[in-house]
C-alpha cells in the first residue's frame, strides 16, 4: 500500500467488532508513535494503553452523551489510547514563548495521526476524540490535576467500509506563491 492509499483509508471509524487487537500490533502502533516528531524533539506527550474493561467503560462513560449522541462508539472500542501532554523541554517552551506558539499542541497532533495511520496500515479501525469529560478521565487513571488530556483514540476492528472523504477542494486551501 502506498502512502497517499494509507491516508485515504484512514477514517475516523465510530463502530467496533469484538475482535480482540493483537498485541503486536498494538506494539507496532505504538512504536511508530514512539518514532513521532516533536518541535525540539521534546515529546511531550505520555500515553496511556487503557485495555482493562472496567477502565475502558470509565473512560467511554466520561467522552460519551446519550443526550447528544456523542462518541457511544468508545463503549466498543478494546482499546483506548489517552493522551496527556507534558512538559516540553527548555528550547521548545523557549521557542514557543519568543514565537507566540503552543508547539505541544502541535506535537500531540502529529502523535495522534501517526496512531491513527498506523492502525490503518495494520487493518484496524480509529477515532481520535477530543470531546470528554477531562476530570473524570483523570481520575479514572490516576492523571494529576495539573496536567491536560488533549485527545483519546479509539482503536479496533472494524466493520465498516472505506467512506468517499468529505473535504474542501485543493483550490479552497492551496494557493501558489502568494495567499
Ligand atoms: C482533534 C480532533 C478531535 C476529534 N474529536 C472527535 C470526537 O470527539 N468524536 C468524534 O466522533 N470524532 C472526532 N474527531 C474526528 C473528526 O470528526 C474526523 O476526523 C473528521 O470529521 C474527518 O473525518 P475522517 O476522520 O473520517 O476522515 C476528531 C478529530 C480530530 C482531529
Amino acid at each position: 500500500m502506498d502512502f497517499l492509499e494509507l491516508v485515504t483509508i484512514r477514517q475516523s471509524d465510530r463502530s467496533y467488532t469484538d475482535r480482540a487487537l493483537e498485541p503486536e500490533k498494538l506494539e507496532r502502533i505504538l512504536e511508530c508513535a514512539r518514532l513521532a516528531p516533536s518541535a525540539c524533539n521534546a515529546q511531550p506527550w505520555h500515553l496511556i494503553v487503557v485495555d482493562d474493561e472496567d477502565k475502558r467503560h470509565k473512560i467511554a462513560e466520561a467522552a460519551s452523551s446519550r443526550a447528544l449522541g456523542m462518541n457511544h462508539f468508545s463503549w466498543e472500542a478494546p482499546v483506548q489510547i489517552v493522551i496527556v501532554e507534558e512538559k516540553p523541554n527548555f528550547t521548545s517552551k523557549a521557542g514557543g514563548w519568543i514565537k507566540k506558539k503552543h508547539f505541544p499542541l502541535m506535537d500531540i497532533g502529529i502523535v495522534a495521526e501517526h496512531i491513527c495511520l498506523a492502525a490503518a496500515a495494520e487493518g484496524l479501525g480509529s477515532c481520535m476524540i477530543g470531546w470528554f469529560n477531562e476530570a473524570k478521565v483523570r481520575n479514572t487513571l490516576g492523571v494529576p490535576d495539573s496536567k491536560r488530556i488533549p485527545l483519546i483514540i479509539t482503536i479496533g476492528y472494524t466493520d465498516k467500509l472505506v467512506r468517499k472523504k468529505l473535504r474542501k477542494n485543493a483550490d479552497e486551501i492551496i494557493t501558489r506563491n502568494h495567499y
